[in-house]
């Protein structure tokens, strides 16, 4: 046993993690002493789980697929951004014992593009592809920063038009299916749709992107993902993959409990390298 504060990620499935090594890099960079381990939870068993690792000392929790939505749940206070998501990715205790939730995906997404890719998303006309627990869990970011529009588009389209009607207060969403796009050009393509895990690119119709569009997926491998390769078919002017969103959104969780910022460039570039070996 040590001393080290203890952190994990729960999820299932969870082997594939990359977060233990993104903390462990924060950490060693800001002297923070800590263990952070993924542990896979059974589906029926994580608020008992939760419950059990805050009373065995531990700090901090992240929190991954599928159990975002039972987080948000389960937590005695949500911050306001995780409240709009109805999702929480991060879970710590205060010292009254209060379970703490807040989701830190959308603000990863939002400095991945802005910050890191020197992206703008202020006065630009964004399409997100898909409305799924990703979309909910960025959408208020994203509208901080003022785009001109947003419109959603998503296989089931009513799952679009919801988010476009809860959301709405925060600035010009619309929604609808995929062919409700085809006299549309956007300067930001975001793909949050799941369909590219298993090799699959929702059907857009073709020219719906402006001159200088930048197209960003949630999903990242070491290749190319399905969406980076249409966009790059269909010109884009730059596209992304998500990696960086991941090591941004764990930045700003490493943020909530620790109170230090860590430099997310050499992470998302070590991770990147430990990509392209495991290929
Ligand atoms: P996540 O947390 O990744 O958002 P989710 O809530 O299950 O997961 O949402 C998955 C998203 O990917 C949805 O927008 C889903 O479309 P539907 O709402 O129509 O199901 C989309 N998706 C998944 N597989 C897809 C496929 N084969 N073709 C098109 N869209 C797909």
């Amino acid at each position: 046993m040590t001393n080290n504060k203890r952190f994990a990620v729960f999820g299932n499935p969870i082997k594939h993690s990359r977060s233990p090594m993104i903390h462990a890099a924060f950490a060693a960079q800001c002297d923070v002493k800590l263990e952070y381990r993924a542990l896979r939870v059974e589906l029926n068993d994580f608020e008992r789980a939760v419950t059990a690792f805050f009373d065995a000392g531990g700090k901090g929790l992240n929190i991954t697929v599928p159990f975002k939505e039972q987080a948000a749940a389960f937590a005695a206070e949500l911050t306001p951004r995780a409240a709009r998501a109805t999702a929480v990715n991060t879970l710590w205790r205060d010292d009254d014992g209060v379970l703490h939730g807040d989701t830190t995906d959308g603000v990863g997404l939002v400095r991945d593009m802005v910050a890191n890719l020197g992206w703008r998303v202020q006065e630009q006309r964004v399409l997100i592809v898909g409305a799924g627990g990703a979309v909910r869990g960025v959408l208020e970011p994203l509208m901080r920063e003022l785009p001109a529009s947003v419109h959603i588009v998503n296989r089931t389209v009513e799952r679009a038009e919801t988010l476009a009607r809860e959301f709405g207060v925060l600035g010009t969403i619309s929604a609808g299916g995929y062919d409700s796009v085809s006299d549309g050009q956007f300067d930001l393509v975001i793909n949050a749709s799941s369909a590219g895990l298993s090799g699959e690119m929702p059907t857009l119709p073709p020219g719906i992107l402006s001159e200088r569009c930048c197209c960003y997926d949630l999903l990242y491998g070491a290749e190319p993902t399905s969406f980076m390769r249409w966009a790059a078919q269909n010109a884009a002017w730059a596209v992304s993959d998500g990696l960086g969103m991941l090591v941004e959104q764990a930045a700003e969780a490493f943020y909530v409990w620790h109170r230090q910022r860590p430099e997310t460039q050499p992470v998302i570039q070590q991770l990147r390298g430990v990509l392209a070996a495991a290929a």
